[in-house]
C-alpha cells in the first residue's frame, strides 16, 4: 500500500467517523418517535419528497407506506447513507433544493426536517422554498419540522440568549405556513460520552462541555403549508 493511499484511507476514515456522529445525532433525535409517527400517518399512499433527507432518518417508515419516496440532499455522502436504508423503488437526487429536477405539480407531500434553517443566506432559502412550492401538487402539503423555542436543546446551543430560532420560525410563518403541532420530546443518546461527542463534532467543544445527561429535552414545532388553500 503506497503512502499516498494510506493517507487517503486515513483521511476518509476520519470523515466517515465524523459522518457517523451526524447519523448518531439524527438517530438520538426524537427518542419517542413522535415526529416519525406523525409523518408516517401523512405519507400513506402519497408521493413524498424528503427535502434535505440527510442520512434518511425517516426513509424506512415513509417508504413503507408511501406510493413513492423521493430523497434529495446536497451532500452525496449523506444521500449514500439514505440509499443504504432503502428497500423499495425510491428515487434519490443529489442536488440543491434551489433547482429540483422534478416537474411542476408532481409531489403530494413535501417533508423537510431541520433543513431550511441551516441555509443562512435568505435569498438562497427563498429560492429553495419557491422551488418546493413549484413542484407541489394543488392541495399538496409542505411540512417543516423545526426547533421550538425555550428547550434544553436551545439552551445548550445558546439559542435562548438570541432571537435566531424565533426569527427563523417567523420567516416560515411569513411564507404562508401555519403552526400545525407542537411536540415535546427528547434526544436519547446511548451514553453521555456519545452525546458529548456528537455535539462536539456538530457544534464545537464549548457547547458539548455543557452536556451532563444522555437525555436532552427538545421542543419541536411543525409547520404546514397547503397549496391553493385559498381556493377552499
Ligand atoms: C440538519 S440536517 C437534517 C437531515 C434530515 N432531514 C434529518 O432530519 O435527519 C440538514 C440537511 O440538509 C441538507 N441541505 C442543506 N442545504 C441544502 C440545500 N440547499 N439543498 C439540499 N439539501 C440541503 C444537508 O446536506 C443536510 O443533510
Amino acid at each position: 500500500m503506497s503512502m499516498e493511499y494510506k493517507n487517503l484511507l486515513k483521511d476518509s476514515k476520519a470523515y466517515y467517523e465524523d459522518n457517523d456522529y451526524y447519523e448518531l445525532f439524527s438517530i438520538a433525535e426524537d427518542g419517542e418517535n413522535k415526529v416519525a409517527d406523525y409523518l408516517k400517518e401523512l405519507s400513506i399512499d402519497k408521493v413524498v419528497l424528503d427535502a434535505g433527507c440527510g442520512t434518511g432518518k425517516f426513509l424506512p417508515i415513509i417508504e413503507n407506506v408511501a406510493s413513492k419516496y423521493i430523497g434529495i440532499d446536497l451532500s452525496n455522502e449523506q444521500l449514500k447513507r439514505a440509499k443504504d436504508k432503502s428497500s423499495g423503488n425510491s428515487l434519490f437526487i443529489n442536488s440543491s433544493l434551489e433547482k429540483i429536477e422534478l416537474d411542476n405539480n408532481s409531489v403530494d407531500l413535501i417533508i423537510s426536517t431541520w433543513v431550511l434553517g441551516t441555509i443562512t443566506d435568505i435569498e438562497e432559502r427563498n429560492r429553495c422554498l419557491d422551488e418546493l412550492k413549484r413542484i407541489l401538487k394543488p392541495n399538496g402539503k409542505i411540512i417543516l419540522v423545526e426547533n421550538d423555542e425555550n428547550s434544553e436543546f436551545e439552551e445548550i446551543r445558546n439559542r435562548t440568549s438570541d432571537s435566531r430560532t424565533r426569527d427563523y420560525n417567523n420567516w416560515i410563518l411569513s411564507n404562508g405556513f401555519i403552526v400545525d403541532k407542537r411536540l415535546e420530546t427528547y434526544f436519547s443518546f446511548k451514553s453521555i460520552d456519545e452525546a458529548k461527542k456528537c455535539f462536539e463534532v456538530i457544534y464545537g467543544k464549548t457547547i458539548s462541555d455543557k452536556i451532563n445527561n444522555k437525555k436532552i429535552e427538545h421542543k419541536i414545532i411543525i409547520f404546514r403549508y397547503k397549496k391553493n388553500d385559498y381556493n377552499e
